[in-house]
């Protein structure tokens, strides 16, 4: 049974009382058979990997196709993030806002306490202290993880700085996030381990924002275990930004090198699963010699102003935590390359030679594969065989175009925010906004179809703000104040654009190739931030018309092929306005006041014809 003197006696290195105090509590709460300190060495990566193996959770892969990797299946129930079960227990229910699931702080912690208690009976209790953002940095903050997975202990340290380094840091009397997790499955009496415990009827993802304290419950998977990312890194991140004057967004971060050897930096929010991964890693097409694109993060950016009024970014994370199915060595080499070793694969398809396998990583489906259940797989089936959220783990510094910047502690300049959906209609190829308020708005009403990452039925347009409806700690009107306010005190605020990779044809066919071609946008919106690049006044922002963009070595993409999906139907956005509308009745007591007055610019602009402003295919 676990006994209180030993764990009190060995916290390796660390002098600090409230953390100490508080791990204490926990244990005595939980239960757990041991406490363990992680001190983040490759010794105990080693050892609790190997660990994870015995107990039948992971499936080391083949040493020479894939060294030091593992595969692993969750249970069938425990696939992705849980928006439904996800609280923000703030202590007014408007503080939370309409976006965000709230109960009152007291009655939740009352219920969780029901479900904690004796949680982690038959199970080792790991404290983790972990970093976002690079050690030492002033943007990063700190977080420890009280844990009993050994899956959440391997893949944070993965994707944060983890171990007794950060005690270091947190020093005596450092402040810290603190993070509780466990899967809710106590071994009551030494029965037998599940290879993916979790709770399969209850999950609980709770954030307290005034205490800065994230409880999460039941869950093993991704976004809802490893409490550094959305929980923290997003959810508590933008709530101590708004109080701090910053931004926490669930943005990439990549770095774009002129011929000259210009670097610009950009962000760009897409929702879960619509494209930050391969926008991030970008190739450009050969055609486009001499441009170069470099990676700063992949999913969650902070974004702090800086001096003379620039803004500076981090990239709170260490790892790519990325979708698996559709990568591939055409659509993103530079992701395959990043795991081609110290990889954790979650719910792929296995191959007979003990590698992993996806839907779109090879055209031919290879033979005996066992998929994500762990079943042979049936390809007459019509079933995939990894899950449409599976993930890998790979650590940033594997990938072959990380910028030589992005663990600078002062973060990178950033010259342009990119808002894109998934969206197989309205909502043209590219358009910047007129300007920081017509950016926020733009922001703000950024629809997508939902993909298998997110809650809700697959492929129906729901509206998410900045793609952070699922991550942001606080009320949504207030989030908007906070951008307008943020732009308000910048002199020279940076640029925003959307964009819209996913526009579809009438037979459901995708209308602009995609992946690298997407560098062609890239540098048109280069251009535009350095006042260089040309372009048309649309009745929902600049344009550029086919003549405006770099087509070398894609001359067959036509000015005829163009005008579809640069098209701004008013049919088309009279009903998109109307969706705006919908999401302002929701926020209506903190919605910004100039929103309303764009969405009645926005309507008398559409009274133009696409030949009034200079759109038509033969103006192009
Ligand atoms: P999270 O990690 O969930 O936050 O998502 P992410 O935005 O990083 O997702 P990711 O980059 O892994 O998105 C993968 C999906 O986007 C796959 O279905 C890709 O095929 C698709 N995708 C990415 N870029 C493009 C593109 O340029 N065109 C098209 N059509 N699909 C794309
Ligand atoms: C997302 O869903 O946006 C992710 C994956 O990045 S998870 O960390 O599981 O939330
Ligand atoms: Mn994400």
């Amino acid at each position: 049974m676990f006994n209180q003197t030993e764990f009190l006696t060995e916290v390796p290195g660390s002098t600090h009382q409230k953390l100490k105090a508080w791990v204490d509590n926990i244990a005595r709460f939980c239960e757990p058979d041991l406490v363990q300190w992680c001190d983040g060495s490759e010794e105990e990566y080693n050892r609790t990997t190997q660990l994870l193996v015995d107990k039948g959770t992971f499936i080391r892969l083949d040493p020479e196709k894939r060294p030091n990797s593992f595969a692993c299946f969750s249970d069938p129930s425990d696939v992705a993030r849980v928006e439904d079960r996800t609280f923000i227990c703030s202590r007014t229910r408007s503080d939370a806002g309409p976006s965000n699931n709230w109960v009152e702080p007291r009655e939740m912690k009352n219920t969780l306490e029901g479900l904690l208690k004796g949680c982690m009976r038959g199970r080792t209790l790991y404290v983790i202290p972990f970093c976002m953002g690079p050690l030492g940095s002033p943007l990063s903050k700190i977080g420890v993880q009280i844990t009993d997975s050994e899956y959440v202990v391997v893949n944070m340290k993965i994707m944060t700085r983890m171990g007794s380094k950060v005690l270091d840091v947190l020093g005596e009397d450092g402040e810290f996030v603190k993070c509780l997790h466990t899967v809710g499955a106590p071994l009551e009496s030494g029965q037998a381990d599940a290879k993916w415990p979790c709770n399969p009827t209850t999950k609980y993802i709770v954030h307290f924002p005034e205490e800065r304290y994230i409880v999460s419950y039941g869950s093993g998977y991704g976004g809802n275990a490893l409490l550094g990312k959305k929980c923290f890194a997003l959810r508590i991140a933008t709530s101590i930004a708004k109080e701090e004057g910053w931004l926490a967004e669930h943005m990439l971060i990549l770095g774009v090198e002129s011929p000259e050897g210009e670097k610009t930096y950009v962000a760009a929010a897409f929702p879960s699963a619509c494209g930050k991964t391969n926008f991030a890693m970008l190739i450009p097409p050969d055609s486009m010699a001499g441009w170069k694109v470099t990676t700063v993060g992949d999913d969650i950016a902070w974004i702090h102003p800086g001096e003379k009024g620039k803004l500076y970014a981090i990239n709170p994370e260490a790892g790519f935590f990325g979708v698996a199915p559709g990568t591939n060595t055409k659509t993103n080499p530079n992701a395959m390359a990043s795991i081609s070793r110290n990889t954790i694969f979650t719910n792929v398809a296995l191959t007979s030679d003990g590698d992993v396998w996806w839907e779109g990583m090879t055209k031919e489906v290879p033979a005996g594969l066992t998929n994500w259940q762990g079943q042979p797989h049936d390809p007459a089936s019509g079933k995939p065989a990894a899950h449409a959220n599976s993930r890998f783990t790979a650590p940033a510094s594997q990938c072959p175009c990380i910028d030589s910047e992005w663990e600078n502690p002062n973060g990178v300049p950033i010259s342009a925010f990119i808002f894109g959906g998934r969206r197989s209609t309205a909502v043209p190829l590219v358009y910047q906004s007129f300007n920081w308020s017509f950016g926020v708005y733009l922001a703000a009403t950024m629809g997508s179809e939902t993909t298998a990452a997110a809650f809700g039925e697959i492929g129906k347009v729901r509206r998410d703000p900045y793609a952070m409806l699922p991550f942001l700690g606080y009320h949504m009107g207030d989030y908007f104040n906070h951008w307008l306010q943020f732009g308000r005190n910048l002199p020279n605020a940076p640029r925003i654009f959307g964009v819209n990779w996913f526009r579809k044809d009438d037979q459901g066919n995708f209308l602009w190739p995609g992946f690298g071609e997407n560098m062609r946008v890239l540098k048109w919106i280069v251009l535009r931030v350095k006042g260089q690049g040309s372009a048309v006044e649309s009745p929902i922002g600049w344009m550029p018309r086919y003549r405006d963009m770099d087509w070398t070595g894609l001359e067959d993409f036509t000015r005829e092929d163009f005008a579809p999906i640069m098209a701004v139907d008013r049919e088309a956005w009279k009903k998109e306005l109307l969706a705006h509308e919908e999401l302002f009745a929701q926020l209506y007591d903190k919605l910004p006041k100039e929103f309303y007055f764009m969405r009645e610019l926005l309507l008398s602009s559409l009274w133009r014809s696409p030949e009034q402003w200079g759109l038509a295919p033969e103006q192009a």
